[in-house]
């Protein structure tokens, strides 16, 4: 086939495809294929360079005829599709009402504000009280009152989120014990789930931001199997009755004895690992003093745990990264 031929032909199919065209899609479409910068049209074009020279007076003419003539055709046909297709071309699809709508997206509380609630009903179930404590705390609170000398690692600035001399980010939530003890008569039960803070290198288990649950219960005549009972108790209502759980001899400032729990952690490709889920102890009785409790008369019990080892735990979480991602399809598992 001659050029000239396939410029009648390319003229004819687009002038036929543009009559059956009403949706703004099959427009541009349409624009793309005949009047696009690779489209026929300019292939017709860059074709004319290797014609006879004798032909190509005729030929140049025909091809911008072509050119001419489909520009105007299309934006005629534009026109008469209506203003609903001017802005651009790509809206206008035949509206079905009897379809059915789209289904907003539902969404709900995060499986570490799930946990949170769930902890503080079993512990409601125990007779504890829910309290708060700030973020942003200052020394005293975070160390002075629990028991933590000037020369303890923990208080070391580099291993504090530190805003100014004096003020920084809680790095536990016992914090909140010394702050109920100071507005409080004794007894006190309370449990205090929030966010803490620490620098710690990022792994799969260590996050730089994590949540704990702190517990305090001070009494007349509390003891060191109250505690256990009680963390047994609380362990058994969370993860269910076959909890492997263990107490580890440990040191903390503000307890004495001290010992941290564990719990079996069973991980997806069938081995099994002990992790901590937090420590614990028997108040130590210069906390007592410190917010004016008589240690002679009243002892108590204090247990700090981590929420995201809790929800790692129960729901065969390997990566505790998994839970700070925005990935909605990981995230609506629970
Ligand atoms: C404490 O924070 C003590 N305040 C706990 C406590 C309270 C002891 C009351 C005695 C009485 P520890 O630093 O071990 O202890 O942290 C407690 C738990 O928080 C850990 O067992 C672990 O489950 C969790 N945790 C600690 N660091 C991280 C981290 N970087 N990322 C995630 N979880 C962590």
């Amino acid at each position: 086939m001659s050029l000239l031929d396939d410029i009648q032909a390319i003229r004819s199919a687009a002038t036929e495809a543009l009559g059956k065209i009403d949706i703004a899609d099959a427009l541009e479409a349409w624009r793309i294929k005949y009047l696009g910068t690779k489209g026929l049209v300019k292939s017709t074009m860059q074709r004319l360079k290797d014609a006879p020279r004798e032909e190509k007076p005729a030929l140049g003419k025909a091809a911008n005829q072509l050119k001419v003539a489909l520009t105007e055709a299309f934006e005629a046909h534009k026109k008469k599709l209506g203003a609903a297709l001017a802005g651009g071309g790509k809206t206008a699809a035949k509206l079905d009402v009897t379809l059915p709508g789209n289904r907003p997206k539902i969404g709900h509380s995060h499986i570490i504000s799930q946990t949170v609630s769930e902890i503080c009903e079993i512990c409601a179930r125990m007779g504890f009280e829910v309290a708060y404590g700030p973020e942003v705390e200052d020394e005293l609170h975070n160390f002075v009152a629990l028991n933590i000398p000037e020369s303890h690692p923990a208080r070391d600035p580099l291993d504090n989120f530190y805003l100014y001399p004096g003020a920084m980010l809680r790095s536990q939530t016992s914090t909140v014990q010394i702050r109920v003890m100071e507005n409080t008569e004794p007894p006190v039960r309370i449990i205090a789930p929030g966010r803490v803070y620490r620098p710690d290198t990022v792994d799969a288990t260590h996050s730089f931001m994590f949540h704990q649950v702190e517990g305090l219960y001070v009494d007349q005549g509390v003891t060191m199997s109250d505690l256990k009972t009680t963390l047994d108790q609380f362990c058994k209502a969370y993860f269910g009755g076959e909890v492997e759980t263990r107490f580890r001899p440990s040191f903390f400032p503000f307890t004495e004895p001290s010992a941290e729990i564990d719990v079996l952690f069973h991980y997806p490709d069938g081995s099994t690992r002990w992790i901590e889920l937090g420590g614990c102890g028997m108040v130590d009785p210069n906390v007592l003093k410190a917010v004016n409790y008589d240690p002679e008369k009243y002892t108590g019990f204090a247990f700090g745990l981590g929420i995201e080892r809790m929800v790692m735990r129960r729901h065969n979480i390997p990566d505790i990264r998994f839970l700070y991602e925005s990935d909605v399809r990981f995230l609506h598992q629970f």
